[in-house]
Parts: structure tokens; C-alpha cells; sequence
């Protein structure tokens, strides 16, 4: 291998439309083929259901402008990892990183390509639940394939993104058809008195929202690549501007297609609402909808991996993470450690894992970072006002997000406190004592160089530059 003096730069590869591919094809994942019906069992109704729905897409909204302005200020790739580098500075950041390396992302692509698996081997087993041992290999070989396809080029993981969120947004398209039917012949029973029976309590509003906003996410996405998008200055405002609100009005409509076609009762004892819908309105057609919602998680776990990849690789150009996550493949350009690395954690959260947990403890974590990145926003709004921004959202806009970030992470620990949400803070904490002795002190500096060496070599990577 020919060692070469220059250093590799990521290329600017995705454009208007890959962005925009990358938001909605990342949102649009396994959320709402399986979770609309734990929204209504925690809140009560149908029309507060879709109030919560509607909100959440509202919230993504703000939230996502105000990374706009994030990322048109502070250009690095990365997302919230940089950004709280950049404003509260190392420790928090590394706190950060190590929560997303360790638990967060994984959990992220352990929760997608669970429901990808379910919705794979549901065919097959029509009569009875598949086997956990089954379900999970399906997840773990679908994380392996992307994996492969996202260290062989930028290019074809982009095409992967664009094809499938074109399949998604059709399957949506066949629910609200399916919806709009049921709706002209009259069936409109579900939808009236529609607020009956809501839940007014602060857990319920708070658990509800962790399930519908686990369907939002992925509304970051782009601010994890901003290095390698084409003119991020204008793309990235304007991909956030158009997928966002595309995904909302699919959301809201796919819901009152449901509402339209399913008795409340139908869809709370569904442990897929997509599938209980398929079988109910297309008939034999049904398993056209298992497809679809596989289809639809591949597509969002593939989004998740191209970023997940990119954060891991930011934060060891950062020296928070072992030099080598750092490196980009000499003639692919793509970051090949970091993918890899990020797979392997993966597996081992979806040994142990089940998709509801995850949603919950994701949620809770995800949006804990989200109100210290827009605290970062604050500050930078109020104390740099000087620094060059090319978008800029108005103040109350992060305000108002950060007060949902807040309600969100106390509500379901005041309301209703567990264990669980004792253990995730604790093991934020934890990442203290990785950082203080081998980041703060820099002790052990050598301790990782022969593995580099090694890994340098076999993998065929060199160190990457930045790309602004
Ligand atoms: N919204 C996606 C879904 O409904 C989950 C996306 C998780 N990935 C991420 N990068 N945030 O399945």
C-alpha cells in the first residue's frame, strides 16, 4: 500500500435531493408501522392521538431549524457531538460521545433492525410468533449488509437511500389511499366523539410522546454529514424545510387511514398496526405490507449507519475516540473503522434487546442531548452574535424546544420515577471515568498504536481530513 504524504478528505457527495432522502428516509423507519397503536394505548383516544402526532411533527420542525442554524454556523460534521464540543466544551462532549458510541446508536440500529426482522419473517410464521433466535440473526444480517455496502462507496448507500425512501413514501401513499376509501364510504364512526376517553395525566402525555417522537427521529440527520453535503449553507435549511413536513402530513394522514379502518380495540391488541391494517383492508394483499414496513426500516437503518459512522468518526478526529475511527478508506473514501465499529456494537445490544425498551430508553437519552445542544444554540445566539451564520432561526424557536426537551426528560422521572432512568444517568456519568485518565491526563498515550498499525494495514486506511 502506497503511504500517501497528502491527507484523504470525505467527498462532498450527497446533494438537495440525498438530503432530503437522508432526513425523511431516516425518519420514516419502523415508527409508524409499529407504533401508532402505543401512542393511542397511552393516551387514550384517537383524536388526542393525533394531536400528539401532529405536535411532534411540529417539535421536529422547530428542532430541525434550529440545528439549521447549527450547522450553517459551526460547518463540522458530527451533530450534537460537535456542537457541544464547540459550545460547552470537552467533557460534556466526550460524555456525549461515549453515551451515543456505547448505547445510543446501536440502541438506535438495534431498534430498526429488529422491526426490519419482525416484519421480514412475519410471512412465515403466520400462525404463531417467530422464533426470538430467528428474528434476531435476520437483524444482525441486515446490520452486516449495510454495513458492507456503507464501507464499499458513498454513492451506493446514497442510492440505497433514495431508493427506498421512494418505496416508503409509496406504501404510505397506499395507506392513505386505503384511508381515503374507507373514509368515502362512510366508515368515519372511529373518528367521532373522537376525543373520549383521553388520558390527561403528565406520564401518559410524556410516554406517549417518547413513542410518536421515536417516529420523528432521525430529523437530525443531516447536521451528522453536514461536510460532505453540496452547498450546506442553502441545502441543509432547505432539505430540513421540505422533509419535514412531507413526513408530518404522510404521519398524520397514515394515522387516520388507521383510525379510518381499525377500531380503537382493533389497533391496541395489534403489535403491528400495519400489518393488522394490510390483512383487515387489502386482504390477501396483506403481506404487501410486511414488505413494506421492512423495506421502510432497511432504508431508515441505512441513514442511521451512514451518520452513526460519520459521529464516531468526528469524535476520533476529535482525539475522543482511538485514532484508527478516525482513518477513511485510501481509495473509497469511506470511514471503513468507524462502520465497523459502530456494527459490532450493535450486535451486542441486540442480543439482550426488545423493540419497546429500546424506544422508551432512546427516547429519553436522545432527547437529554438534544436540550444541551439547543442550550449550545443559546449561548451562541445571545453571547457570539458576531460569528457568520447563513440561516438563523428566531430566539423563541429554541426556547420553546428546549422547554419540550425539558418537560420531556422529567416528566416520566417525576411522574412516575424508575429504576431504568436512574441507570441511564448513572451511566452517562460512567463515561467520567474513561475520559479524566486517558483524555483530561493523556495517560497511556502509545497504548493503542500497534493496534492502529495493525488495523491501518489490514483495513487499507489512512488519516482524514476535515472537509470544509
Ligand atoms: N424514526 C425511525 C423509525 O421510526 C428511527 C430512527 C432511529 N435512527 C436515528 N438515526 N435516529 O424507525
Amino acid at each position: 500500500m502506497d503511504i500517501k504524504a497528502e491527507k484523504l478528505k470525505l467527498r462532498c457527495e450527497v446533494g438537495l435531493l440525498g438530503g432530503i432522502s437522508l432526513i425523511a428516509g431516516t425518519m420514516i423507519g419502523s415508527g409508524i408501522f409499529m407504533s401508532p397503536q402505543l401512542v393511542l394505548i397511552n393516551i387514550g383516544s384517537p383524536g388526542a392521538s393525533l394531536v400528539i402526532w401532529a405536535c411532534c411533527g411540529l417539535l421536529a420542525m422547530l428542532a430541525s431549524l434550529s440545528y439549521a442554524e447549527l450547522g450553517t454556523t459551526i460547518r463540522e460534521s458530527g451533530g450534537e457531538y460537535i456542537y457541544i464540543l464547540r459550545t460547552a466544551g470537552q467533557p460534556i462532549a466526550f460524555l456525549f460521545i461515549f453515551t451515543s458510541v456505547a448505547v445510543v446508536r446501536p440502541a438506535s440500529l438495534a431498534g430498526v433492525s429488529l422491526s426490519f426482522a419482525i416484519n421480514v419473517v412475519a410471512p412465515f410464521y403466520q400462525d404463531c410468533p417467530p422464533p426470538d433466535n430467528v428474528v434476531k440473526c435476520v437483524a444482525a444480517a441486515g446490520i452486516v449488509l449495510l454495513a458492507v455496502v456503507n464501507c464499499l462507496n458513498v454513492r451506493s448507500s446514497m442510492n440505497i437511500m433514495v431508493f427506498f425512501m421512494a418505496a416508503k413514501v409509496l406504501s404510505l401513499a397506499i395507506i392513505v389511499i386505503g384511508g381515503v376509501v374507507q373514509l368515502v364510504n362512510g366508515n368515519t364512526v372511529n373518528l367521532e366523539n373522537s376525543f373520549k376517553g383521553t388520558n390527561v395525566n403528565v406520564s401518559s402525555i410524556g410516554l406517549a410522546f417518547f413513542q410518536c417522537l421515536w417516529s420523528y427521529d432521525g430529523w437530525n440527520n443531516l447536521n451528522y454529514v453536514t461536510e460532505e453535503l453540496k452547498k450546506p449553507q442553502v441545502n441543509l435549511p432547505r432539505a430540513v424545510m421540505i422533509a419535514i413536513p412531507l413526513v408530518t402530513m404522510l404521519y398524520l394522514l397514515v394515522n387516520v387511514s388507521y383510525f379510518a379502518s381499525l377500531t380503537p380495540r382493533e389497533m391496541m391488541s395489534s403489535s403491528a398496526v400495519a400489518v393488522t391494517w394490510g390483512n383487515k383492508v387489502l386482504g390477501g394483499w396483506g403481506w404487501l405490507m410486511s414488505l413494506a414496513a421492512a423495506l421502510s426500516a432497511f432504508g431508515s437503518l441505512n441513514g442511521t449507519f451512514f451518520s452513526g459512522g460519520r459521529v464516531c468518526f468526528v469524535a476520533a478526529r476529535e482525539g475522543h475516540m482511538p485514532d484508527i475511527l478516525a482513518m477513511a478508506h485510501v481509495n473509497r473514501f469511506t470511514p471503513s473503522p468507524a462502520l465497523i465499529f459502530t456494527s459490532a456494537i450493535s450486535f451486542i445490544v441486540l442480543i439482550p434487546g426488545d423493540f419497546q425498551s429500546i424506544v422508551n430508553f432512546f427516547s429519553f437519552t436522545a432527547w437529554f442531548f438534544y436540550a444541551i445542544t439547543l442550550c449550545g444554540l443559546l449561548y451562541l445566539k445571545i453571547r457570539r452574535p458576531d460569528l457568520p451564520r447563513a440561516y438563523q432561526v428566531p430566539i423563541v424557536i429554541p426556547i420553546l424546544v428546549l422547554l419540550a426537551a425539558v418537560f420531556l426528560v422529567l416528566a416520566p422521572i417525576v411522574d412516575d420515577p424508575q429504576i431504568e432512568y436512574l441507570y441511564v444517568t448513572l451511566f452517562i456519568l460512567s463515561g467520567v471515568i474513561i475520559y479524566v485518565p486517558f483524555i483530561h491526563f493523556k495517560l497511556f498515550p502509545g497504548l493503542l498504536d500497534r493496534i492502529t498499525v495493525f488495523a491501518q494495514l489490514f483495513l487499507e486506511v489512512a488519516p482524514a481530513d476535515k472537509n470544509l
